[in-house]
């Protein structure tokens, strides 16, 4: 970490910050406001979610991250912007779903560039995988949505043939195949760095059916 991404757990980590562990959580206490809840999973360096975050002050985020770096830098900027609408947690995003947030409590996630782990021997490290696209579900409000974008075609691929068989998730796309980029999106640190490589991108947008 940098210094100043050092310091900014020092300074801001009571304002931004909630500790992983087993308490679960209550959003309405946690924002002191009863508002759509957004959860980010893996936002790296938190730019993006800071943008989203300014952009949309009707709307809270939980953004979970397991790189100390990127929850400073995070911190920093949420300081700096001055936002009430943001959370932050240093933590397995995994654990968090299973051990802190409640079912039917996610008005949309997202999961911006997760590691792609494109060669065959190390899929399995992948995050989606059958079971957190059903732990996710699960923790979907009915109509919640999930926004998920890799600029990794084998990967989106993957994931959208995993979403399509999650019974409780429909695609939104009208050709039930990839999403226009959705215009709100800003573009990440991940998702710059394979544009300069010449990377494509792949959104998918599902939303949870009604009564589930
Ligand atoms: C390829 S980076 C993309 C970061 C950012 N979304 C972007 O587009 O610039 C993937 C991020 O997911 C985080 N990550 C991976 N597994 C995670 C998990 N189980 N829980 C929370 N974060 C995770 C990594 O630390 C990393 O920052």
């Amino acid at each position: 970490m940098t210094r100043a991404q050092r310091r900014a757990f020092a300074e801001w980590w009571e304002r931004f910050g909630i500790e992983a562990g087993h308490v679960p959580l209550e959003p309405e206490s946690v924002f002191g406001r009863r508002a759509p809840l957004v959860l980010e999973v893996g936002f790296g360096d938190g730019e993006s979610l800071a943008a989203l975050a300014m952009a949309h002050p009707e709307l809270d985020y939980l953004g979970v991250e397991v790189h100390r770096p990127g929850v400073g830098h995070l911190l920093l900027r949420a300081a700096a912007l001055g936002l009430t609408n943001v959370r932050v947690m240093c933590a397995d995003a995994v654990e968090v779903l299973e051990q802190q947030v409640p079912d039917q409590c996610l008005d949309r996630a997202q999961i911006f560039f997760p590691d792609p782990w494109p060669k065959t021997r190390h899929q399995k490290r992948r995050l989606i995988q059958p079971p957190f696209v059903a732990l996710l579900a699960r923790k979907l409000k009915p109509a919640g949505q999930l926004h998920v974008a890799t600029d990794c075609e084998q990967y989106a691929r993957a994931i959208l043939d995993l979403l399509d068989q999650a019974p409780e998730l429909v695609n939104m796309a009208a050709d039930k195949g990839f999403a226009p980029r959705p215009a709100q999106r800003p573009p990440t640190k991940f998702e710059l760095r394979g544009q300069r490589l010449g990377h494509g991108v792949w959104d998918l947008l599902f939303v949870k059916t009604e009564g589930e």
